[in-house]
């Protein structure tokens, strides 16, 4: 039998899709060991793989076929613009993708004035303004803490994930415009859904009543 291979995002989210997989009957003990540094684990008995990656990477490597599935956010889907098929909503780790900063900007989005957007995303932040809004801004990318961006006064707004809304009201910001709604998806490689499509599909459907179960 050929490896069924699956891509997983390191973190919170790897850890929630192993605790799903488990209940459809799919374990892989070697990856529960914390201090392990390995990064490939094999379910020998069950002809699957797993690797851990980063999260952004995730869409890559499904995408050129070294994973046949992953788990990852809508986000991160966006973002990337990869080939790949999205196949299940998980519904884990739902968030919001919004522009945010302080009040005070809210008139600069509504004047359409030509503004700068700090973001992790800058394809999202660029397609949101600029096919959405048709609002021209300049857009920084950033890596991370964007929400230091309009406070040291590097941008006017934001454009980020908003999960309990904690980290903005801390840092007197605040929703301005809400982008999308985001979620983990499972995706899975477009070869891999035509050459191994009973598998993938038995596992796609064993996690959806997993979740409904
Ligand atoms: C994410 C996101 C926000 C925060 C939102 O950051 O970029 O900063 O979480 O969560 P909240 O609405 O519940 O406060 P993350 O912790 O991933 O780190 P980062 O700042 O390095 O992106």
């Amino acid at each position: 039998m050929k490896y069924l291979t699956i891509a997983l995002a390191k973190g919170r989210l790897a850890k929630q899709t192993l605790a799903l997989l488990e209940q459809t009957g799919i374990t892989c003990e070697e990856m529960k060991d914390k201090d392990t540094r390995k990064l490939i684990f094999v379910n020998e008995e069950l002809g699957l793989k797993f690797f851990l990656s980063k999260t952004s990477d995730v869409p890559t490597y499904v995408e050129y076929g070294a994973a046949d599935i992953g788990v990852v956010g809508s986000d991160t889907i966006l973002e990337e613009g990869r080939k790949i098929l999205e196949v299940l909503d998980l519904g884990l780790g739902k968030c919001r993708m919004c522009v945010a900063g302080p009040a005070s900007a809210r008139e600069l989005l509504k004047k359409n004035e030509i503004i700068r957007v700090a973001s992790k995303y800058p394809k999202i932040a660029k397609d949101y303004f600029y096919n959405k809004k048709h609002q021209t801004v300049e857009i920084v990318k950033l890596n991370g803490s964007v929400e230091l961006a309009p406070i040291v006064g590097l941008s006017e707004v934001i454009v980020d994930i908003v999960e309990t809304g904690s980290t903005l009201k801390e840092n007197g910001l605040e929703v301005l415009e809400e982008i999308c709604p985001l979620s983990a998806r499972v995706v899975v490689n477009e070869a891999s859904m035509k050459m191994q499509r009973e598998r993938i599909t038995k596992i796609v459907k064993d996690l959806k009543q997993a979740l409904n179960g």
